[in-house]
């Protein structure tokens, strides 16, 4: 490395629309520096970051609304999800388990399939893009492990009507997975039911590095019995710890900490704030986005989706704007915390430039 790049910065946010990370919380950054060489994978022998991970989930399941929650830091959405689904195929009572989850549900979960041979059934969703409860109760039958439900999806922010979804996932004796990987740190202040505390949920993925303001890799992963870290357990012999329930072996302790110390500074007062913000930006951008003219989908979380052509979506990219477009081509903002309502301002300025 030359001593510029050394220097160069590795990202800037100033016009970043499309992620879903986002700028650490300044104590969540030094935490995780502090334990760039710990590995919470080996709990014995890294008993302080092992220490930290367990007050993490502690406070994680505070957010979702679980008294004695189970779980660790994952690496992300992807591995608590794809964990989910591991536990639920390992209890199964069944040799071709499969997975129902709507067709809005992160892509993570074909991961999941692919990589534990479970079939998944992806069922429509409804005209407001949420799961189809119908069409979920016909997908399912008694070799269905898992029923999936998304709090705050991916491409249109939408939270699917999670205790209908319990309600399926206990007539065939399935586990209810919730997705709530980004939308977990703000649901707590919304009237939507999709905690441990709204419905009979088994699992939950929700990220500290989404929302939550930690630096990556931080996902959580939580359950709420101990059965299900027991399913997912593998024996360690050459550790000093006896098995391990994560899907990664070494994972970072850098992670464990910044979740912790974004977690203990922002929750809960912070995390409102935040979604008041955020939620009022996406609301902003919306109705600017709307009086222009664009068809734009209500934004329920701080997320907006809006159609928008080819040649303007390519124009804006030109103009360095970091944007992204959902399966059906709607442009799509998340209105994270970095994202301030004077960006948001600028890139409507583009906007009308266009015109
Ligand atoms: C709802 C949802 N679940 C899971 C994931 C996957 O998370 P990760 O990229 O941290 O693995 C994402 C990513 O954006 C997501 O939006």
């Amino acid at each position: 490395m030359t001593r510029g790049e050394a220097r160069r910065p590795p990202q800037e946010f100033d016009r970043v629309l499309s992620s879903m990370c986002t700028t650490p919380h300044p104590a969540a950054r030094e935490a995780a520096q502090a334990f760039l060489a710990t590995n919470p994978g080996d709990p014995e022998t890294y008993p302080a970051v092992a220490e930290r991970e367990r007050d993490a989930v502690a406070l994680l399941g505070e957010i979702v609304g679980l008294s004695s929650p189970h779980g660790y830091i994952a690496a992300g959405g992807t591995e608590a999800n794809l964990q989910a689904v591991r536990a639920a195929r390992n209890r199964a009572d069944a040799d071709a388990v499969n997975v129902v989850a709507p067709a809005s549900a992160h892509f993570s979960f074909q991961k999941a399939a692919d990589v534990l041979g479970v079939e998944l059934r992806l069922a429509p969703t409804d005209g407001d893009h949420r799961a189809d409860v119908a069409a979920v109760a016909d997908l399912v039958d008694d070799d269905t492990a898992v029923v999936v439900g998304v709090a705050g999806t991916t491409e249109y922010g939408r939270v699917d009507p999670i205790p209908a979804l319990a309600d399926i996932a206990a007539g065939v004796d399935a586990n209810l997975h919730v997705d709530a990987a980004w939308g977990g740190f703000v649901l707590p202040f919304t009237d939507h039911d999709w905690s441990f505390a709204d419905a009979p949920v088994d699992t939950m993925a929700i990220d500290p590095h989404k929302m939550g303001q930690a630096p990556v890799p931080a996902g959580g992963f939580l359950a709420r019995d101990p059965e299900t870290l027991d399913a997912l357990a593998i024996e360690t012999p050459y550790l000093e710890s006896d098995t391990q329930p994560t899907l990664g072996g070494t994972r970072s302790g850098a992670g464990v900490a910044g979740a912790l110390a974004s977690l203990r500074a922002l929750w809960p007062d912070g995390y409102r704030e935040q979604y008041e913000r955020t939620q009022g930006n996406a609301e902003y951008l919306a109705a600017e986005l709307a009086a222009r003219g664009y068809d734009v989908v209500d934004p329920e979380l701080p997320l907006v989706a809006a159609d928008m052509p080819d040649a303007e979506f390519q124009a804006l990219r030109q103009e360095g704007w970091r944007i992204s477009r959902t399966a059906s081509d709607a442009l799509r903002v998340v209105c994270m915390p970095h994202v301030t309502r004077e960006m948001l301002a600028a890139f409507l300025d583009d906007v009308d430039a266009l015109a």
